[in-house]
């Protein structure tokens, strides 16, 4: 058991001897080569000890400049961290190493950090806008350059033989820099669409990085415009009433322009339509004519072009008005004019007339009449007629003339003497618009009225004393009325002895309420008698 562990003892010590045998106190920088770093990277140096229980580190630089980064030891190992790498960090770092428990005790390494800046491509700027025929100004930046002096710069336009080269090595580069080229051309509208490219180069051969060259490029899109604006109308300048109209505003310019269609209105307003190159109507209406304006506006040359149309829409006439006033109805007496218009293109020829008319009383050939003190025989219906050589168009309107209840009368039948039991009819008539109603009253002995037909015409059969007085009859419709009236009283009496019949003598006259009126006398006592004669009474004494 004892003899085990003295030979395990043994193995352990040969193996430690090997070991420390092969390893002495070393030391490295990793990397070891040089570094190529961009600007604003994080560089680490790492400077590595072997063989030794602890080192001890520093880091200088060449010339004992500062050495632009972060020290952070550990026990066989430091770290140098620059972050960012910048321009001060391109020189070569010395990492030394003490080691107090080796016999070679000193030892150093040197890496060289080298920086370089490239990191975007070349940004092209054209500037102002380019505007066909102006002198412009092409610049192309590279950003953020380092060393400038090793920078190239190509610049050139497409199609073009001459290069455009600028080289910075005259530089004193300290740090990076933009860096700008110019270029300054006379675009022509063939330009349009090629390219300018700007090439830059950092041309550090032995500097191992990628990308060494940088290239961008622009299509050249010169502004120009808006030129040559023009409208086309179509089917045409002339269309026809209801026809579609297509205004078509053609303009030259880039960027393509904002077009504003508009349009003068009588009153010298102008009216907005709309934002849009063609301005379709899908159904154009007389009122469409007149002037439209395309106004074309190219926002980046800050420049406007206007073009104008005159539209005339032509057409059969359409009546756009066929009007009485102050009403179709009106009463007798009013004011009354009757006008009609239309429009068409050409303008039309408007004839207004009452269609009862005989042609040969002349139409009125105008656009209005007027009836000074409107007559119940002016009414009737109204034509209008607009012509002109695409067509026509009529229109009717009916003027109804009111007059209150006139030329009322009565009419008695039998016209001559009645006798007692006779029939009598009494009627009555009257004009007026609307047709009057016509109704009878009698006089009571009260003196009041008493309403006994709603019949123009009234018939007493059976004639006797008590028929006897005083008949009205009325007319009367919504704008007035007008009364009639007609007595029945005995005129005479008449006695034939023979027989013993009574006689009654009818008489007419006038008896008025206000108004004339007829009347009727008639003889109704059987008993009078009138002494060997038919002589008529002298005087009428009424005795009703
Ligand atoms: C130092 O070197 C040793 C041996 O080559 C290696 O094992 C170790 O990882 C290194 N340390 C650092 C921090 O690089
Ligand atoms: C106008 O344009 C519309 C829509 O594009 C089309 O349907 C119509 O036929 C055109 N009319 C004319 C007269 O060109
Ligand atoms: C033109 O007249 C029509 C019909 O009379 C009407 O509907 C339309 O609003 C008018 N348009 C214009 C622009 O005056
Ligand atoms: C456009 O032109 C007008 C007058 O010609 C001027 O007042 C305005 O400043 C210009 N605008 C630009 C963006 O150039
Ligand atoms: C009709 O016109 C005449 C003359 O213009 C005028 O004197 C009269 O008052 C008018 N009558 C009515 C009812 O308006
Ligand atoms: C005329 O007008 C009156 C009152 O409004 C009406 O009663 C009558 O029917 C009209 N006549 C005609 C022919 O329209
Ligand atoms: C009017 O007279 C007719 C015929 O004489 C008769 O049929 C009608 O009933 C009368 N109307 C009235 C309201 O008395």
């Amino acid at each position: 058991m004892f003899e085990e562990m003295g030979r395990t003892s043994q193995a352990v010590l040969v193996i430690l001897c090997v070991l420390r045998t092969v390893k002495g106190f070393e030391m490295e920088i990793i990397p070891a080569k040089r570094i190529v770093a961009q600007i604003g990277d994080t560089v680490i140096l790492t400077c590595n000890t072997t063989g030794c229980a602890s080192p001890s580190f520093s880091w200088r630089t060449q010339m004992d400049s500062p050495l632009g980064g972060k020290v952070s030891n550990h026990r066989t190992h430091s770290t140098l961290t620059m972050n960012p790498v910048s321009v001060v960090n391109s020189r070569s770092y010395l990492c030394t190493v003490i080691c107090n428990s080796a016999e070679k005790k000193r030892k150093e390494k040197s890496v060289k950090v080298e920086v370089y800046s490239f990191p975007s491509d070349p940004v092209i700027e054209i500037s102002p806008s380019l505007v066909a025929g102006e002198p412009a100004t092409v610049i192309c930046k590279i950003p953020d350059v380092y060393p400038s002096d090793r920078l190239e710069v190509f610049l050139k336009k497409d199609g073009d033989g001459d290069h455009h080269v600028t080289d910075f090595s005259q530089d004193e580069s300290t740090n990076t820099e933009t860096k700008i080229v110019t270029y300054t051309f006379l675009p022509k509208a063939e330009d349009i669409g090629k390219k300018i490219t700007c090439v830059a180069r950092l041309l550090i051969a032995d500097m191992d990085f990628e990308p060494k060259e940088r290239t961008s490029s622009q299509k050249i899109n010169a502004n120009f415009g808006p030129q040559n604006t023009v409208i086309t109308a179509s089917p045409g300048n002339s269309p026809m009433e209801g026809d579609s109209l297509n205004l078509t505003c053609v303009t030259q310019s880039n960027p393509p322009a904002q077009i504003v269609w508009s349009k003068y209105l009588a009153e010298e307003s102008i009216q907005h339509l709309i934002r849009n190159n063609v301005l379709s109507i899908p159904h154009v209406h007389f009122n469409y004519s007149g002037l439209y304006i395309c106004e074309a506006i190219n926002l980046v040359t800050n420049r406007t072009e206007k073009a104008t149309v005159d539209i005339i829409i032509q057409g059969a006439p359409v009546i756009t008005k066929l009007s009485i006033e102050p009403s179709t109805t009106v009463q007798e007496g009013e004011n009354v004019s009757i006008q009609c218009s239309a429009e068409s293109n050409p303008p039309p020829k408007i004839i207004l007339r009452r269609k009862s008319d005989n042609a040969k009383v002349g139409p009125y050939s105008a656009r209005s009449i007027l009836l000074p003190s409107v007559m119940f025989q002016n009414g009737g219906d109204y034509e209008c007629v607009a012509e002109n050589k695409f067509g026509n168009s009529k229109s009717e309107i009916t003027l109804n003339v009111t007059y209150a209840p006139k030329n009322t009368m009565i009419t008695v039948i039998p016209t001559d003497a009645l006798k007692e039991g006779e029939t009598v009819t009494m009627k009555c008539t009257s004009s007026g618009n609307p047709a009057p109603l016509i109704f009878w009253k009698k006089k009571k002995a009260s003196g009041e009225f008493e309403e006994i037909s709603k019949n123009a015409t009234f018939t007493i059969q059976n004639l006797k004393s008590q028929d006897l007085g005083l008949y009205e009859c009325e007319a009367y419709n919504p704008v007035g009325k007008e009364k009639k009236a007609v007595k029945l009283y005995i005129q005479a009496r008449l006695e034939e002895p023979d027989q013993m019949i009574p006689l009654i003598i009818a008489f007419s006259s006038v008896a008025a309420v206000a108004v004339p009126a007829v009347a009727i006398l008639i003889y109704v006592s059987r008993q009078a008698k009138i002494n060997g004669s038919y002589s008529l009474v002298k005087a009428l004494r009424l005795k009703v």
